[in-house]
């Protein structure tokens, strides 16, 4: 088959780097890819968004399947403009995809299908909000509505700190029409966990349990990223919880979308908390995690590209399970200096090569671009400079945990570029 992969994160490499394993897999494009992706991948300079350009592209170069990435092109209805020309995707169309372009809608839907989650309240006007805030007190949560790339939330333990968020949000606008409307919730207390599962709306496969690292800084200090790291298993995912999870944060969301009249295909990625009085949920994803997913996928044994075919043909019934390697998986992300605020790009990146030798570590690649360098005797070498915030996922695999972090910070300690930063320790509160 020739398959295009639709984005340009470490998400999406690891995605190509797992297809490029399955033996129905041809050709595969990436657009736009990265540096790394560029290994397996031939990247197409098309930008996730642009949805005609990627529909001329899939009829041009006869693509059999694309799968979308990222969350944006959900949004905009991406899968329904395939749908409607009878073109493989997968992915959930715009409807679904609002259980995360819209949190309002998803936190809507949770109450009235009864899947456990923070109280709420819904607000469109920042005068009310303040109100509310004078009267309910702290610590509370403040949520955009809209799509936010991961900044939209504030958990908020001053007055102060609440009434900041909500100006930002609703008058200062720093979202943009993500800020119209906002959540104001409690806040849960608790270890977090991404339980992420193939649905077809009518059979759930779940994936591996995974746990991710939010904030930039060690001991989960300073502002939220887009994912400093992340591990799988996550041991605090027990096998009762994972299936009380299934049962009353999964099921009740898709069946609830089903009586809505909206049917989900795809992957659906709840982030939970369990909290003391048991696992709640505390948002939805409507696509793979990132990083989850590279901690994730060099766990699975079974053929990626087959689950996600039959995820997008609705017979998921004929998959008849998944199977995981036993070990544990941990990632850790090298960022940019800066990062999660202003960095530079174009930093050379040392040490890929001595990691390609190392075994069950692999790297995969967020924000890098490849330079081809052409010495005199016509030979050319190929050089990876940084592009982005998050610049490489160092993935390891190691019997337990413990074995899994050691193997991956030995690889991570090879690697160099201007102004590098990582955190130290994770998966450690897995140990
Ligand atoms: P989200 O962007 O919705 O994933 O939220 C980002 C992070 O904010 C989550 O991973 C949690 O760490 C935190 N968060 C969101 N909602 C709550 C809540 N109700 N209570 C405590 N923390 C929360
Ligand atoms: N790891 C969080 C996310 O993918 O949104």
């Amino acid at each position: 088959m020739r398959i295009l992969v639709i984005g340009s994160g470490g998400r999406e490499h690891a995605l190509v780097w797992s297809i490029a394993q399955s033996k129905l897999a041809k050709k595969i494009f990436c657009a736009p890819g990265n540096g790394g992706i560029a290994r397996q991948a031939e990247c197409i300079d098309i930008k996730a968004e642009d949805i005609p350009a990627l529909l001329d592209f899939v009829k041009k170069e006869k693509i059999d399947f694309t799968i979308v990435g990222p969350e944006a092109p959900l949004s905009s209805g991406i899968v329904d403009e395939f749908n409607s020309r009878k073109l493989k995707i997968f992915g959930p169309q715009k409807k679904a995809a609002q259980l995360e372009a819209s949190k309002v809608f998803a936190k809507e839907l949770m109450a009235k299908y009864k899947v456990p989650t923070a109280d709420f309240k819904v607000f469109d006007n920042a005068e009310e909000a303040n109100k509310y805030i004078d009267k309910r007190g702290v610590p509370c949560v403040i949520k955009a509505d809209g799509l936010a790339q991961g900044k939209g939330v504030v958990v908020a333990r001053t007055i102060d700190e609440a009434k900041q968020a909500i100006s930002s949000m609703m008058q200062e606008k720093i979202f943009g029409a993500a800020g119209n409307k906002i959540i104001i919730e409690d806040c849960l207390e608790g270890e977090e966990a991404s339980i992420l599962v193939f649905t077809d709306s009518k059979d759930v496969i779940p994936l591996a349990s995974a746990q991710d690292h939010k904030r930039v800084f060690d001991n989960d200090q300073g502002p939220n990223t887009g994912g400093m790291g992340a591990y799988s298993p996550a041991p605090v995912v027990t096998q009762g919880l994972f299936k009380e999870i299934l049962d009353k944060i999964i099921y009740r969301t898709i069946d609830g979308l089903a009586k809505e009249g909206i049917v989900y295909q795809g992957v659906l990625y709840a982030g939970v908390m369990i909290t003391k009085d048991g696992p709640k949920a505390l948002e939805f994803n409507v696509r793979f995690g990132d990083p989850e997913t590279e901690a994730i996928l060099p766990r699975m044994k079974s053929d990626l590209l087959e689950v996600m075919l039959a995820t997008s043909e609705n017979k998921l019934n004929k998959i008849k399970g998944l199977e995981w390697d036993n070990r544990s998986c941990v990632c850790v992300v090298c960022a940019s200096g800066g990062y999660p605020g202003n960095y530079e790009k174009g930093k050379a990146i040392s040490g890929l090569e001595e990691i390609d030798k190392m075994k069950d570590v692999v790297v995969f690649h967020s924000g890098t671009k490849q330079r081809k360098i052409y010495d005199v005797g016509q030979k050319t070498e190929i050089e990876y400079l940084t592009n982005g915030g998050r610049v490489l996922g160092v993935t390891g695999l190691g019997n337990n945990i413990k074995e899994a972090i050691d193997k991956t910070y030995q690889a991570v300690a090879k690697i160099h570029f201007d102004g590098m930063h990582y955190r130290r320790d994770i998966g450690r509160r897995a140990l």
